[in-house]
């Protein structure tokens, strides 16, 4: 666990961001004069323009700042809570790269003044905790492993209110970090060992560390008795028993009416006997990352205590092939009683989650929010960096928006509408579980939303992170893997 320090003085390694065009902060110039011009001498030398990400290292001759690494933060004007966050992990990855767990960063009084000294430490320390996570417990070798990032000082001349409010920032940034490396943990864990009961005792885990969350867990013969016909059939071709998580943090009281999340839970899915060809089964371990994200963001709002009341609902099982899968051409039904005609077994996430989405109306809920690696197709829209966001609340719709922007997350709204829910219609049950809009797949992340909205009868929203939420290669500021997406945005909303 990384500690956090707030300080007046240069000591030890240090890390000064410069905006493009503007030359040396106040505080980089102190720092400067104290290094005898070392940094000035570094922007000529090493043609150091402060381009965003640009960075230039150099150790020193001073015992007190061993070494310093200039960093350039781009022009002013574009530089974003995003671009912050990138460089920040940038040069946390890059220190670790180094074998440096121990470092300082100026911040200069124009950075606190653009974000505000409590958005810069909280957006600063999650940065730092989302960069500094690795995923390399299974690595035998102890030198393999990435270097701990120990301490984290920031150096400035802060007034009185804006050393506290760093510090408050700071302390929530830490809570969101955690969280959020909490979900991507979760969802870099093979999936031999991240069954649906491993991800039901990780949940019974948090309600253990936390006693404002309460977690119940139900297995086969309970959620034979709620009908889920649909959970149930999806998990019918695999060893693992299904489970259905509910959990509960109510810090809003009894009149509030409960905002509830749900999150598609396959721990594994291979397609079922549409079983998915070559590599495409690669990284479907992260199929659960909706269950993740549902986990990560009660994690973070029981943490930080809000007062609200978040009902979670996480359908898991393992879609795999075997003589007892399910088929296509099968007919399930729901836990509400609508049936749904199989065209695809490996369009199984939209099949657990329509018996959740019913199950939902049970909590009387203000709104349904949903999270789910759900099609190939949001991935070919939109790319890895921003998730599918669908719904039947405009304001929902605004309000999900704004707030990703201000945490640097992207939301890119994609319609629901009549011509997605036509085509989803069957000619044999209620619904069918696959359909394209003009031609085969066509519209497909719409045609997924509008099956899982035949399911909802409240204001809702529905999150397709395809693969937004992991990177097979990682970025400077992130590493690969699973990458917690939306869990900040959803903290941020639900405040
Ligand atoms: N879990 C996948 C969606 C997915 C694909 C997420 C790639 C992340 C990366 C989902 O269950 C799925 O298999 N969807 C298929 C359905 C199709 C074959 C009927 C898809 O969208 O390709
Ligand atoms: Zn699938
Ligand atoms: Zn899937």
């Amino acid at each position: 666990m990384t500690k956090y320090s707030i300080e007046n003085n240069f000591a030890g390694v240090m890390v000064v961001p410069v905006f493009e065009g503007k030359g040396l902060s106040v505080q980089a110039k102190e720092l400067d004069k104290k290094l005898n011009g070392l940094l000035s001498e570094m922007c000529i030398s090493d043609n150091f323009e402060s381009k965003k990400m640009q960075m230039s290292f150099s150790r020193t001759q001073n015992k007190d700042v061993p070494a310093v690494l200039l960093v350039g933060l781009g022009k002013d004007t574009d530089f974003d809570i995003r671009s912050l966050k990138q460089v920040v992990g940038a040069c946390v990855i890059g220190m670790q790269g180094k074998k440096i767990g121990n470092f300082s960063l100026v911040l200069s009084n124009e950075l606190i003044k653009k974000f505000g000294a409590k958005k810069l430490g909280l957006e600063l320390a999650v940065a730092v905790e989302t960069a500094s996570y690795a995923f390399d417990e299974h690595k035998s070798e102890a030198d393999a492993r990435v270097q701990k990032l120990e301490k984290l000082s920031v150096v400035g001349k802060f007034s009185a209110s804006e050393k506290t409010n760093l510090q408050k920032g700071i302390a929530e940034g830490e809570v969101i970090g955690h969280s959020v490396n909490y979900t991507r943990h979760l969802g870099n864990t093979p999936p031999s060992i991240m069954t649906p009961s491993l991800l039901a005792k990780e949940a019974q885990k948090l309600a253990k560390e936390n006693n404002a969350i309460k977690v119940k867990v139900l297995s086969r013969p309970e959620i034979k008795k709620l009908n889920m016909g649909c959970l149930l059939g999806v998990s019918q071709g695999s060893v693992e028993e299904p489970k259905f998580i509910i959990v509960e943090y109510l810090g809003g009281g009894s009149s509030q009416k409960p905002v509830v999340l749900v999150g598609k839970g396959i721990t594994f899915d291979s397609g079922g006997l549409g079983i998915k060809p070559g590599n495409y089964m690669n990284d479907m371990k992260f199929d659960m990352l909706g269950a993740g994200t549902v986990l990560g963001v009660i994690k973070a709002v029981a943490s930080l205590k809000l007062k609200k009341n978040v009902i979670g609902l996480i359908p898991s099982c393992e879609n795999m092939p075997s003589g007892s899968s399910y088929r296509p051409d099968d007919i399930l039904t729901a836990h509400n009683g609508k049936t749904v005609e199989i065209i695809h077994t490996d369009a199984e996430g939209r099949l657990i989650l329509a018996d959740a989405l019913a199950y939902a109306v049970k909590y009387k809920p203000r709104e349904v929010i949903d999270f789910a690696t759900l099609t190939g197709a949001c991935m070919v829209a939109l790319g890895n960096e921003r998730s599918g966001l669908f719904g039947n609340d405009e304001s929902i719709i605004k309000n999900l928006e704004d707030k990703s922007k201000e945490v640097g997350e992207q939301l890119w709204h994609l319609p629901v509408g009549e011509e997605y829910t036509e085509a989803i219609k069957s000619e044999v049950a209620d619904v069918k579980n696959l359909a394209g809009v003009g031609g085969p797949g066509y519209g497909g992340a719409s045609t997924a939303a509008a099956f899982l909205q035949f399911f909802t009868d409240y204001p809702w929203a529905h999150i397709d992170l395809s693969c937004s939420h992991y990177d097979g290669k990682g970025k400077p500021w992130i590493r690969h893997g699973a990458n917690g997406f939306g869990i900040q945005t959803l903290v941020e909303y639900l405040r």
